[in-house]
């Protein structure tokens, strides 16, 4: 597939399943994510791949951010919250770690790790796997973010879900180009 059809047609893919990424398919995924545009070079970033069981010590985490968070919280929402990373074989945490620079601030080197994630979508898209980048109220709990090996200021800018697709991929949504574009 060219990269403007594997750009064109990108979409994602909530039902993933076994098989995943094998070793080499994963670092070529993290290869590409690493080529993002990037200013100032500062590499702003850090990945996490959690696959196998530590999916289940990803979810336990999950589940303990969520009773600190909410003391109240339902064995079902707790459930819930332990299966989360059960959604795909494999999940790419990708980290904002904020460097203190005169020229890039902050917005800019979450969008160099929001290029990087979005890059390995493709990367993964490109080997015959399904994508979904997910988030949620996890990203910026300081609990997760700890337990993934970042430090307070860090932020996850997503969850990547990668695995093998199950079931028919959505129909594409083909965008009106005169409502995103102007030409000025
Ligand atoms: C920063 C970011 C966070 C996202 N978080 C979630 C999320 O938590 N849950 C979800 O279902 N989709 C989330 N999405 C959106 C999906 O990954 C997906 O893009 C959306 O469902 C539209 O489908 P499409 O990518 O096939 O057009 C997020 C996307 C981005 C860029």
């Amino acid at each position: 597939m060219s990269v403007i059809n594997a750009l064109q047609q990108r979409n994602s893919h909530s039902k993933l399943i076994q098989p995943g990424p094998d070793a080499a398919q994963l670092e070529a995924i993290v290869r590409a994510g690493l080529r993002a545009p990037d200013h100032g070079r500062l590499r702003p970033w850090h990945f996490v791949a959690v696959q196998g069981d530590r999916r289940e010590a990803l979810g336990e985490l999950f589940a303990k951010a969520l009773k600190l968070r909410n003391p109240t919280a339902t064995d079902a929402e707790l459930a819930k919250a332990q299966a989360a990373p059960l959604r795909a074989p494999l999940i790419v945490a990708g980290l904002v770690k904020p460097v203190e620079h005169p020229k890039v601030p902050r917005v800019e080197q979450v969008a160099a790790v929001a290029c990087a994630l979005h890059g390995m979508s493709l990367a993964a898209e490109s080997q015959g796997f399904g994508a979904m980048w997910r988030t949620g109220w996890y990203a910026q709990d300081a609990i997760v973010i700890d337990g993934l090996g970042g430090v307070p200021g860090d932020e996850v800018i997503g969850f990547l879900y990668l695995g093998s697709r199950k079931g028919d991929a959505k129909p594409l949504m083909e965008p009106e180009l005169d409502t995103y574009l102007t030409l000025y």
